[in-house]
């Protein structure tokens, strides 16, 4: 995987982690971003969800999944029998990218080296945590979480095994099914979400 070896962290607690990365400064996506947004939930989940990084509605609550995508994948994951509640949300970049466009933020894709740096983080957390089932939502997390080689579309529901790492499905990124604008192929691609999502009750 393209997860940064992590030295392991002087820190024992996620309180503290979530501490140090708010004034991180490994690249400088800290410049334009309102604050860092940070993974949210129990230090023994035994899921943790791995989203890109945080959309515009994420940098100014300074929480994970709060916004649109955020409410998608809400829905799946109850619709999946998992409750969001005693899951670890996080995401592969702890700052949000964009371009201003006019008044509007819109997202911009963090490049090799910006996920790299920031995996240090997301590598510290997985070491605390020490979950039974990672799932990458999407094709960042998964190429971060497992390997370049991973492709969504052929992939997804699949279970790699990384060195170092827990065991972690792959599944597609919430907001892929927001751009989808025909109705009955959206409902399709949600079921297959939950579809998905339901693999992680086979590692609880
Ligand atoms: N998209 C992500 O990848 N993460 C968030 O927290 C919100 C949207």
């Amino acid at each position: 995987p393209d997860l940064l070896e992590s030295e392991h962290s002087a820190v024992n607690s996620l309180s503290e982690l979530k501490s140090e990365a708010e004034h991180c400064r490994r690249c400088d996506l800290y410049k334009n971003a309102t604050q860092t947004v940070f993974g949210e939930g129990s230090r023994d989940a035994e899921t943790v969800l791995v989203g890109e990084q945080p959309g515009d509605k994420e940098d100014l609550a300074g929480r994970p999944f709060v916004g649109p995508a955020g409410i998608v994948l809400d829905r799946s994951l109850a619709e999946a029998g998992i409750e969001r509640d005693r899951c670890y949300v996080t995401n592969t970049v702890k700052h949000f990218k964009f371009e201003p466009r006019g008044k509007r933020r819109l997202h911009s894709k963090p490049n090799a080296g910006e996920i790299r740096i920031c995996s240090w983080w997301l590598r510290s957390e997985l070491e605390l945590i020490k979950p039974k089932i990672v799932v990458a939502l999407g094709a960042t997390a998964a190429n971060c979480l497992v390997s370049k080689a991973v492709r969504i579309t052929k992939d997804r529901r699949r279970i790699f095994h990384p060195e170092g790492l827990p065991p972690v499905l792959v599944t597609i990124h919430p907001s892929y099914i927001l751009r989808i604008r025909d109705r009955d192929q959206a409902d399709i691609e949600t079921r297959e979400f939950i579809r998905d999502l339901a693999e992680i009750r086979k590692f609880l």
